[in-house]
């Protein structure tokens, strides 16, 4: 090989960038990329991933080589004082070395445009969900379907999805990677993003912009089940807004007022040994809530579970000392029903109460 290299340059780089390209390709798609598919978006997105990676391997080995074999075959000679020869432009390699890759940028960007005008196709009779992102949780009403609010993104299999997305505070992403959808939520605006998803299961929504200390936090679970289960969860869901999500747990208040802290992001900010929130730290823990809401409530004239309805209700009212005024989100009173606010304050005075009594 050396021998060739030396007489026959080019030909030797060509046979060693064959062996390269080939060897890179394979090692380029054995790769596993991507999460489960879950949309019938999926397929296509990951055709156009490994096109991509199959067109971008022998342009780095065609670059890496010309430049390790010019460092290589041109360098300095010892003693050599000498200036380069002046070269003045070669208008062949130049034509050549434009239109390439103006071919193949194009031949892609064409691609890449056919493939996301397929995927976002606008198609029969929708099912619209809104999603609000705010510092740090999602939440999501379906206008359809009677205004129907959830803090958990729940969709029927096989019907086109139609996301418009919004956001009130700062600019968040939409992500659910088993979909392989994604969109800013800008201030102001309200982006759209559709999808089909096609496969049962339990996925996570996540928040890919950095918006903030809870920003790593920002997750909540999307459910795609089969659409008789989702007829019956809007069914339920109706009812059980109206007496605080106590129906939907099976009458069981405090598995109520779990799902509520979970499902509404409380956990994002909250450490609470019962919901299974260990490390979040945004906002005060309250493993304790039930001692320090009545301390603090008798100071303020109310009783414990009006100084934690008005904490959630009105975030600013009174803040623990040692955490940021303004960072909870004030709109948990239009997000959750009375009903549900109560099952909340129940729960989490039941759950600190406990855990004093061991
Ligand atoms: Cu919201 Cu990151």
């Amino acid at each position: 090989m050396q021998r060739l290299l030396r007489k026959r340059p080019a030909l030797g780089m060509a046979l060693l960038s064959s062996a390269a390209t080939v060897i890179g390709i394979a090692i380029a798609l054995a790769i596993d990329w991507f999460p489960t598919e879950a949309s019938t978006a999926s397929k296509d997105i990951d055709t156009l991933w490994d096109v991509l990676l199959i067109a971008s391997v022998p342009v780095f080995v065609l670059v890496m080589s010309v430049a390790l074999y010019s460092v290589f075959a041109f360098r300095v000679k010892p003693g050599d004082m000498h200036d380069g020869e002046p070269i003045h432009g070669n208008t062949k390699l130049e034509v050549v070395w434009v239109t390439i890759p103006f071919l193949m940028v194009t031949a892609l960007a064409l691609y890449g445009w056919v493939v996301l005008d397929d995927i976002e196709a606008k198609e029969k009779n929708p099912l619209i969900v809104n999603v609000t992102a705010q510092q740090f949780a999602w939440s999501f009403d379906y206008p359809g379907l009677g205004k129907l609010k959830s803090n958990q993104l729940v969709l029927p299999k096989d019907r086109r999805v139609e996301f418009r997305v919004k956001t009130k505070d700062v600019i968040h992403a939409f992500w659910v990677p088993e979909f392989r959808l994604k969109t800013d939520t800008v201030p102001g605006i309200t982006t759209k993003t559709r999808v089909t998803p096609n496969r049962l299961g339990g996925y996570d929504v996540v928040c890919t912009e950095l918006c903030g200390i809870g920003h790593s936090t920002m997750r909540q679970a999307v459910r795609v089940v089969p659409p008789t289960e989702f007829e019956s969860w809007v069914a339920k869901k109706r009812k059980s807004s109206g007496d605080g999500g106590v129906a939907a747990a099976g009458g069981d208040m405090a598995a109520a007022g779990k799902t509520l802290f979970n499902d509404t992001g409380c956990k994002a900010c909250h450490k609470l040994a019962d919901a299974g929130s260990k490390t979040a730290d945004i906002g005060p823990p309250l493993d304790d809530l039930a001692k320090e809401a009545a301390k603090f409530g008798k100071k303020e004239g109310q009783s414990a579970e009006e100084y934690v309805r008005t904490s959630i209700e009105k975030p600013g009212a009174f803040v623990v000392p040692g955490f940021p005024k303004g960072t909870m989100p004030a709109s948990y009173k239009d997000q959750l029903s009375s009903k549900e606010i109560d099952t909340l304050v129940k729960y989490l005075l039941g759950v600190s109460e406990g855990k004093k009594g061991k």
